[in-house]
């Protein structure tokens, strides 16, 4: 069993203390080393729309069925980043934004999953890389953001071991393509969530209810991961490779002991499913009675890779309490007394982000990581100028970052933040209802209009300081 470094609670307030101030003029702005990543990600579900061409992905079948999508709305339309793209790109430029991280959909380039390409999507991903790097903005390409193209979900999708074949077969015909100006690589963004909200809960696409089909999901995701960085390697060239993985600390709810289980076990399924495999070669030993026969000789040979990075998405802890009826015997439970949370609920905790970070440090060797993603919904509170003055989400932002100031100094090697997200989108089962963005975008007419915000975070970037 590994040893597993634990931060008491206590430890991590205390490195935590004065971080959760939100900004003010009299403090001494916080540094950030020379050569620090500033910069957003999005994915192309919840962005693009559907352009001129783009194939069927699951999201497209899970939002038509009734009842899914709390708006009754779907990403046919989305922000329309396919035709404004160029639009995006200056509102990141000028936010002083180095880097992009962008999700490559899957059926627009690969109507059937495999074999046959079309230009119009290859073409598409072509005009969006050169813009960037014409505005001198990194592109970070990531493969995948849950949009499976719906042919191959009728091939069993991610149930189907085959997928991770096809899985490094698109990753190649990207990579050839793109390879000669995207050194920045992405396998997949938060398999977990992926696994467990859409295979084991039902709750997201494609819309699966079961322990089998969550396990098989989550292995079956590894396993093409450790394929597509093998293939990718073998291409040789300046490619940086790495993956985006949904990192929250657990705790047992209400600070009971009979939650220990719960939460145990859902920090297996939701963490260290992904990162020990990759890491370390072997899967949690919580779950080996659940594997079966799911996992074959040499996989684990597979999966486990030395990558170039390895991208943290935080949002917030999660609170679990035991519950025999649960998905694996773990169920949501109360937050903690007290909590703030945004306004779809999430607790705001930025020291669990320094938690996180600590445990990558302490328990995997402490790789080149990146946040790849933070962020909060709240709702508009547009000011007398018009302008929406969303202070709450400043705070939220400069907590957080701050989180990463406190975590470089513990030696941390964390070398850059992505703000989710610059524009208000597609938010998956809230539709548009919940709004992450930087920007706000109208429905009716889809004008990006910057929020408060927005201004704060170029701000931040482009005086490399908080
Ligand atoms: C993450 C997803 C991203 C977005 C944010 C709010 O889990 O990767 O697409 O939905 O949450």
């Amino acid at each position: 069993m590994r040893r597993r470094h634990v931060l008491q609670a206590g430890a991590v307030a205390a490195l935590a203390s004065g971080m959760r101030t939100g900004p003010s003029a009299a403090a001494e702005p916080l540094r950030f080393p020379a050569g620090f990543v500033w910069g957003t990600a999005s994915s192309a579900y919840q962005v693009e729309g559907r352009g001129d061409s783009r194939a069927d992905c699951i999201w497209d079948s899970f939002a038509r069925i009734p009842g899914k999508i709390r708006d009754g709305s779907n990403g046919d339309v989305a922000c329309d980043e396919f035709h404004r793209y160029r639009e995006d790109i200056a509102l990141i430029g000028r936010a002083g934004l180095k880097a992009y991280r962008y999700s490559i959909s899957w059926p627009r380039v690969m109507p059937e999953g495999s074999g046959r390409t079309d230009s119009r999507g290859l073409d598409y991903y072509d005009r969006l890389t050169d813009a960037l790097l014409e505005a001198g903005i990194e592109a970070w390409v990531c493969l995948y953001h849950w949009d499976l193209p719906q042919a191959l979900q009728e091939r069993g999708g991610w149930g189907n071991r085959d997928i991770a074949d096809r899985f490094a077969e698109y990753a190649v015909v990207m990579a050839r393509r793109l390879g000669d100006r995207v050194t920045r690589w992405v396998m997949f963004n938060e398999p977990s969530v992926h696994a467990i909200i859409g295979h084991g809960l039902g709750e997201h696409a494609p819309g699966i209810a079961t322990r089998e089909a969550m396990l098989a999901a989550m292995h079956h995701q590894n396993l093409a991961q450790g394929r597509a960085l093998t293939a990718l390697r073998g291409l040789g060239g300046h490619h940086r490779l790495g993956t985006v993985l949904s990192l929250q600390p657990v705790k047992p709810a209400e600070g009971l002991p009979a939650n220990i289980p719960g939460a145990e076990m859902w920090d297996a399924v939701w963490n260290r499913a992904y990162l020990d495999p990759l890491f370390h070669g072997r899967y949690p030993d919580r779950l080996l009675p659940m594997l079966g026969d799911l996992v074959r000789p040499d996989d684990l040979a597979v999966i486990r890779q030395r990558t170039d990075f390895l991208g943290v998405n935080y949002y917030s802890r999660m609170h679990q309490k035991t519950d025999p009826n649960g998905l694996v015997g773990s169920n949501w439970g109360a937050l903690p007394r007290g909590s703030e949370t945004t306004d779809i609920g999430w607790a705001i905790e930025p020291d669990g982000l320094l938690e996180m970070l600590l445990d990558l440090r302490d328990n995997y060797g402490n790789p080149v990581v990146y946040v790849t993603e933070n962020g909060a919904a709240f709702r508009d509170v547009v000011g007398p100028s018009g302008r929406v003055e969303d202070e709450r989400r400043i705070a939220f932002l400069h907590d957080h970052i701050a989180a990463c100031r406190r975590a470089l100094d513990e030696k941390v090697n964390l070398r850059g933040y992505f703000v989710w997200t610059i524009l208000d989108n597609f938010e998956w089962t809230y539709g548009y209802t919940a709004h992450f963005g930087l920007v706000q975008v109208d429905r009716s007419t889809l004008k990006r209009t910057p929020k408060a915000s927005y201004e704060w975070f170029a701000g931040v970037a482009h005086t490399n300081a908080l």
